[in-house]
């Protein structure tokens, strides 16, 4: 009887832990680098190497960013005589066991990528039928990252076809992050949080900060544009759970100040932090805006809670995202293309929010106010912050009782 008890106990903490192995992947966003918005299919294990050197010199790896993720175009056009797929041999000469180990080498994580339709977007062999021997795959690889798109998926029910992958990673018996990348074309932020980690919410990002570039049948979107359709979306992200608004295009060729916005707002909407630039040779701004350990809090926040809109109002856009310790992260996000002076009356802005249930009165209570790119306390909230918003830019600050505490020390 002793025995059987005993036995119970052990085979249910094995459970109990097995599932926790598989809960608590991304109970912040996913911080990283993907290969697609710089060199599309253009990728090799030189490339991986280089990255993963840049990652740590830059200072980027300290700063949290710690999945390397190769995107589309990593295979052969065709499956092996046994169904498996097959690492392109002139882009990956060692395999991409190779690959990973060489990631895992430096302390970072590795990620791939494929889809639920049978090609994926590139048109290489997508996953559909194979998913339980993939994920064997992944998992023998040592993946730690799976990003999954939606093309070819012509019939499928994406929530059966995302559930079905998922369950196979389970079964393949490696923590695996699970990336779900079907555009919101399906409302994901409905469904996807049992399913896997993150979930895209658009179409892909262009590299421009406020466009839509057409391409015919599709159209891609430019920060701003992407920023704008998140605004319904943020009750159904939390910790383990996130809206994708896609890959950082930071670096890439926009202005400092439009990189700077770009991150800011990402990092307001707890965004995963997905660099897409080549990290070979990043200007000293670019550096600069992706490893801002003070803007990095805010989007890592263990609170999870995603930011909203507050105010519209002159062209600059106010942003609130609630912070742990009821604390707060406030963003000026100035649309327009020339410079905007705000005055904002803290006591007449009290902070409601009834999803993270914070609420602020800044007129019961003083908060210090730290400019998060300029890295000094600007005042309190007792007086109207009276400053100047650059075009396409931004000032994003954070309020802390803290800070007020310190100052008068
Ligand atoms: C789709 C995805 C992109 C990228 C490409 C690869 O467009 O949305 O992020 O993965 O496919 O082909």
């Amino acid at each position: 009887m002793h025995k059987k008890w005993l036995l119970l106990i052990t085979v249910l903490y094995t459970l109990n832990m097995q599932a926790q192995k598989y809960k608590d992947l991304a109970l912040t966003p996913p911080m990283g680098w993907n290969s697609w918005n710089t060199f599309q299919a253009n990728i090799s294990e030189k490339l991986v190497m280089q990255t993963v050197d840049s990652l740590i010199s830059s200072g980027m790896a300290a700063a949290g960013y710690n999945y390397i993720v190769l995107d589309d175009g990593w295979m052969k056009m065709e499956r092996d005589s046994m169904g498996n797929l097959v690492p392109d041999p002139q882009k990956f000469p060692h395999g991409m066991k190779a690959v990973a180990d060489y990631v895992h080498s430096k302390g970072l994580k590795f990620g791939l990528y494929n889809c639920a339709g049978t090609k994926t977007c590139g048109g290489y062999p997508g996953t559909r039928g194979y998913e339980y021997q993939d994920a064997r795959l992944y998992a023998s690889l040592g993946v730690d990252y799976l990003k999954f798109d939606w093309c070819s998926s012509e019939g499928l029910n994406a929530k059966e076809a995302y559930t079905t992958m998922s369950k196979a990673l389970r079964v393949a018996g490696r923590p695996i992050i699970f990336s779900l990348c079907e555009w919101g074309n399906n409302q994901p932020w409905l469904w996807a949080s049992e399913v896997g980690e993150l979930w895209r919410t658009t179409g892909d990002i262009y590299n421009c900060f406020d466009c839509i570039k057409d391409h015919g049948t599709w159209k891609g979107w430019g920060a701003v544009q992407i920023m704008d359709k998140q605004k319904d979306l943020r009750k159904y992200a939390g910790p383990g759970h996130w809206n994708d608004p896609d890959m950082m295009e930071v670096g890439n060729g926009m202005s400092e100040n439009e990189g700077r916005a770009h991150f800011s707002l990402w990092c307001m909407m707890a965004a995963p932090l997905i660099a897409g630039n080549d990290l070979c040779g990043m200007t000293k701004q670019t550096i600069a805006i992706l490893t801002n350990k003070e803007a990095i809090a805010i989007d890592q926040d263990s609170l999870g809670v995603q930011g909203y809109l507050y105010q519209q109002k002159d062209s600059v856009d106010t942003w609130i995202k609630p912070l742990k310790n009821n604390e707060i992260a406030v963003c000026f996000f100035n649309r327009s293309k020339h410079p905007v002076t705000i005055s904002y009356n803290w006591k007449e802005n009290v902070v409601n929010d009834t999803l993270s249930k914070t609420m602020i009165d800044f007129n019961a209570i003083t908060y210090s106010i730290r400019d998060v790119w300029a890295k000094k306390i600007m005042g309190t909230t007792s007086k109207v912050l009276a400053t100047v918003v650059q075009p396409q830019d931004v000032v994003m600050v954070r309020l802390s009782i803290e800070g007020i505490k310190k100052s008068k020390k």
